[in-house]
């Protein structure tokens, strides 16, 4: 019998014991008892991190959707499986049950197949947290399509860079989006992105704001009367373990964002396996993940790893402020919410508005807090644990990245005792490594080095889209033989690791994975900038915040600083999106460069993190001199 929910922290270190262990057996058995294939795998893994290439479940036959959706038509069909709150509160939600969820997915997959699109095809999903983006990304998945989800809050280049890179054929968008306050041109933005892509035959368009919308005509269709007319059943297309189910772009500390490519099996196994464990999830309970699928954890928490375990996922349009500081305790009263997943951003956001906010609403349903997007600081975990679970719903603080598709380090609530700011333990199947700058791994305690993991888990990523080398590059060349996070971590005696940070270029804020290079290229592009240099520093509510130093040609020093600041932030929202704009701008006559002409992020760094009198060693510098007045204009 496999362990496919764990019951208690003796069980978990045995069936961790037997993940490391016996790998194979212990995969291929959850595998083999908890999902639905056409045909078995001829083998559970093989793998080379030097590569590096990782296969699981090869040979195997299966469709992720069957897993989520065909296989509760049995048991489940009238049991909520989207449960949709609308950005406002007065609007109705719509509980869609599993079967109507199953007929709508049907009948996109039948719209996509019409519109020509082919097992293998990339198609891109620009929406809104409404159903249609649950139903296009499902659809995608059951016809073999790859999915590409771009957060629609980036910026018509952000999209159109995304939409080019993996060459999509399709775009699927809504004429606009709510966003609390905000009513947004979506499908503007979207003609846009096309201007420069000449990859995409075609468009649908959800209707959700009934805003006035270009049609362009060939292109562009209205997706309600094409759902309306298509056949509400679909023969999923049998796909192979290792087919491409989606790509998702990430930032990297340099160049353009990485479309992570995630395959069938493995992630459909990993995903499903870790929500039911880390969220300890039961039959009539109602789970809320507050992401966005525009992000990793909408992937694998609201919509894959959820439904994969037939349960009840919130798809939440709105945002945590509107109409006030209540609305999360709100929707928890009011579905009875039993397991919530949010950023610790939001929690700190939240905090600070007072604690009369959540004490107006009955929380007394949740029975499991969670964590997700950058370490969560002490203070913001207890006022979680007081003022949200009331000191009965454990906190589980997930670590993991993009990359890895599922959770890899974390407590199981109710089994691993939580330890503020401690991801505590690795999840089945995980084989952390901390690993000190000579590339050996540290094998004391409370040293704080590189976090790696040694062995491949089913949901790793299995390469960059369109460029495997600067996969091997980023992930698998720093240290030999190993997967390297980027994360620095730290573990204590009783084997709890601790997430320290990045230690490389690339900046959390307010849990949005931000490289620095992509900031300065949309900086550099104003006119009157010579060039410029991000770094983060800490932020009360964002974690991190963005700090530019920013030199000017001799046009901008003649012009209005703070017009600039503002054009400077203008074209980063044109460049990447309003998520990336600058706290602090400051204008200096030079930037620390080392002699071969690399600007010293290091000292810029502490200078932000006010540390100035603390530089270290300047004399390897080119220019030592402009220093002292970059430190005499910080803020
Ligand atoms: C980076 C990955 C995968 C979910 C959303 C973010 C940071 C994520 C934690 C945590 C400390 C965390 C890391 C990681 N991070 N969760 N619980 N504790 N740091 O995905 O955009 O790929 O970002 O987020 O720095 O490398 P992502």
């Amino acid at each position: 019998m496999s362990n496919y929910h764990i019951k208690h922290l003796e069980e978990y270190f045995q069936v961790y014991n037997k993940s490391v262990n016996d790998p194979e057996t212990f995969w291929g058995e959850i595998a083999e008892e908890n999902f639905i294939w056409h045909k078995k795998w001829d083998r559970v893994l093989s793998w080379d991190f030097t590569k590096p290439e990782v296969k699981w479940f090869e040979g195997a036959k299966l469709n992720i959707t069957e897993n989520c959706l065909d296989r509760h038509l049995i048991t489940r069909a009238e049991k909520t499986a989207i449960l949709f709150e609308p950005n406002h509160p007065s609007e109705k939600a719509q509980h869609i049950t599993y079967r109507i969820l199953y007929e709508q997915v049907c009948r996109m997959a039948n719209v996509l197949k019409d519109q020509g699109i082919q097992k293998g095809d990339r198609v891109c999903i620009y929406l809104p947290m409404i159903p249609e983006m649950v139903y296009s990304v499902l659809a995608c998945a059951r016809v073999g399509a790859v999915h590409s989800v771009v957060f629609a809050g980036f910026s018509a280049t952000a999209l159109s860079t995304r939409i080019n890179d993996c060459e999509c054929k399709m775009v699927i968008t809504s004429d606009g989006s709510y966003r609390g306050k905000k009513t947004i041109d979506l499908k503007g933005i979207v003609d846009e992105a096309l201007k420069d892509c000449t990859c995409v035959d075609s468009v649908l368009v959800a209707k959700r704001t009934n805003t006035k919308v270009n049609i362009v005509d060939g292109r562009d269709h209205w997706l309600a009367p094409l759902m309306n007319n298509a056949s509400a059943l679909h023969n999923a297309e049998i796909m192979d373990a290792e087919d491409p189910l989606f790509i998702l772009y990430t930032s990297g500390s340099t160049g353009s964002p990485k479309g992570m490519l995630h395959t069938t099996a493995g992630y459909m196994v990993y995903s499903s396996y870790t929500f039911k464990n880390v969220f300890n999830y039961q039959e009539n309970d109602v789970y809320w993940c507050t992401a966005d699928v525009g992000w990793i954890t909408g992937h694998s928490y609201i919509i894959y790893g959820p439904l994969a375990n037939g349960a009840t996922t919130i798809v939440f349009e709105g945002v945590p402020s509107y109409p006030d500081y209540g609305r999360f305790w709100e929707v928890i009263e009011k579905h009875k919410v039993t397991q919530f997943y949010t950023a610790p951003t939001a929690i700190r956001a939240l905090a600070k508005e007072g604690s009369e906010f959540p004490e107006k609403y009955d929380l007394s349903t949740l029975k499991v807090l969670g964590t997700v997007g950058e370490p969560i600081n002490e203070e913001a975990w207890h006022w979680y644990d007081d003022h949200v679970g009331h000191n009965n719903s454990p906190i589980v603080d997930t670590y993991w990245q993009t990359e890895n598709g599922g959770i890899i380090v974390t407590p199981l609530p109710y089994i691993t005792p939580t330890k503020p700011t401690f991801a505590t333990l690795p999840f089945i199947g995980i084989q952390p490594a901390i690993m000190d700058a000579n590339g050996t791994e540290l094998k004391c305690n409370q040293v704080n080095g590189s976090l790696c993991v040694k062995f491949p888990w089913p949901s790793i990523a299995r390469t960059i889209w369109g460029n495997h080398q600067r996969y091997k590059d980023t992930y698998f060349t720093t240290f030999e033989n190993k997967y390297f996070t980027g994360d620095g971590a730290l573990r204590d005696e009783s084997g709890y690791y601790r997430i320290t940070g990045r230690v490389d270029d690339v900046i959390i804020v307010s849990g949005h994975n931000l490289g620095t290079a992509p900031i300065e290229d949309a900086i550099n592009e104003h006119p009157d900038v010579v060039e410029s240099a991000i770094v983060g520093y800490p932020h009360d509510i964002k974690g991190n915040a963005l700090y530019g130093y920013v030199t000017l040609k001799d046009s901008g020093k003649l012009r209005d600083e703070e017009t600039l600041r503002k054009e400077i932030n203008q074209s980063i929202t044109e460049h990447i999106g309003p998520i990336a704009k600058l706290n602090k701008i400051q204008f200096s006559d030079g930037l620390p460069k080392t002699r071969s002409g690399k600007i010293m992020r290091r000292i810029l760094r502490k200078i932000a993190h006010k540390e100035s009198d603390n530089l270290g060693d300047l004399s390897t510098l080119l220019n030592p001199e402009v220093v002292q007045s970059v430190i005499d204009n910080a803020f």
